[in-house]
């Protein structure tokens, strides 16, 4: 029996989160041999603890063979001082687990061509995998903070670090997926300007001889990001480190319609993994019942597939998202002008259905 955590968060979290569950509850019936338990982790978490990764949630992820994570953050906690805020359980929980490995996909659903701001020429058949190191770098490097100058003037300032050994561990995750894809690798750096960056690809290209079936290429992030927008199809794989792979897998999510649309997974040495949506908590659509679910229940079929070994629900929960596109539902972000839509709870029931 596998122990699933599920950390519904804020905003929208519960909502979508929700409608995974219901998903798992329908696999479980057919014999998915998964045990749930809830926990809690951001805003939600510090409103009923006092803070976003509370030493209970640290344990349950610890002692849980996967997490399910909706979203975290909101704009009533802004204010808070940052060891506080919910982006913190986040980042604690990506660090306390070690979850170095970030695989982010960007896949085009025919259905959802119309969707993408990009002509469908350019973005049909989209198939993209971003892999984003997930626990170093700029978001943890220290020294960090904000100093008085003598001048009194203020001087805010953050490390972007990285030793042989983290590039390394992330290089290969990424040309162990390489291979069972498109066996072509992007690793994208700063290295024109940045020294650590041109480590990073130094690196890369050493353990490149290990992986004599991937063709690695390199590339500066400015360019990647401009190449994403104009022919994003030329990429297959993608390794960058955690600020970049921030950034540009909003912009590849993007080139799909939706960022409503896309799972993701976060992985340690051993596929222990945390899984969520790529999207954020949008406060701003929270408890309307209309957000798009379609993200967090792939997520699970993510887990099902690299955490617990079974591509077959895995498989099934996809195909029934396609059949549910197939059928013309649509949320409101993914819908064309004009087109009906539906609600969270509807979607979630048609993709049920669908597995039914
Ligand atoms: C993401 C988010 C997070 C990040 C935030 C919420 C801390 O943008 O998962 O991409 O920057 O990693
Ligand atoms: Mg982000």
């Amino acid at each position: 029996m596998k122990k699933i955590l599920v950390l519904p968060g804020d905003g929208i979290g519960p909502e979508i989160v929700a409608e995974a569950v219901k998903v798992l509850d329908r696999l479980k019936a057919d014999g998915l041999a998964v045990a749930l338990e809830q926990g809690l982790v951001g805003g939600s978490a510090y409103d009923a603890n006092g803070h976003p990764l509370p030493e209970d949630t640290l344990n349950q992820a610890r002692a849980a063979d996967a997490i399910l994570l909706g979203a975290v953050g909101g704009p009533q906690y802004e204010a808070l001082d940052r060891p506080l805020r919910p982006e913190q359980g986040l980042l604690g929980l990506r660090a306390e687990l070690k979850l170095f490995s970030n695989l982010r996909p960007a896949i085009l659903y025919p259905q959802l061509a119309d969707a993408s701001t990009l002509k469908p020429e350019v973005v049909s058949g989209l198939d993209i995998m971003i892999v984003r190191e997930l626990t170093g770098g700029i978001y943890f490097g220290q020294p960090r903070g904000v100093r008085t100058l003598d001048n009194g003037e203020q001087e805010g300032f953050n490390t972007l670090v990285y030793r042989e050994s983290e590039i390394e561990r992330i290089g290969r995750s990424a040309f162990g997926i390489a291979q069972q894809r498109g066996k072509c690798l992007c690793s994208v750096d700063k290295a024109n300007v940045l020294e650590v960056t041109e480590l990073w690809r130094q690196v890369m290209s050493r353990i490149a001889e290990d992986y004599p079936d991937v063709e690695l290429s390199h590339m500066y992030v400015d360019n990647a990001a401009m190449q994403l927008v104009r022919a994003p199809k030329q990429f297959d794989v993608m390794v960058t480190t955690n600020m970049f792979g921030d950034i540009l897998s909003d912009a590849a999510a993007m080139l799909t319609g939706s960022i409503g649309m896309l799972p993701s997974a976060s992985l340690d040495a051993n596929g222990k993994g945390m899984y969520e949506p790529i999207h954020g908590s949008a406060p701003d659509i929270a408890g309307q019942g209309v957000a798009n679910p379609l993200a967090t229940i792939l997520s699970v079929a993510m887990m099902l597939r690299y955490s617990f070994g079974q591509a077959e629900p895995a498989d099934r929960i996809e195909a029934a998202v396609s059949k549910v596109l197939d059928q013309g539902l649509r949320t409101p972000d993914i819908a064309a002008g004009g087109q009906a839509t539906v609600g969270t709870a509807q979607m979630g029931d048609a993709v049920v259905a669908e597995l039914d």
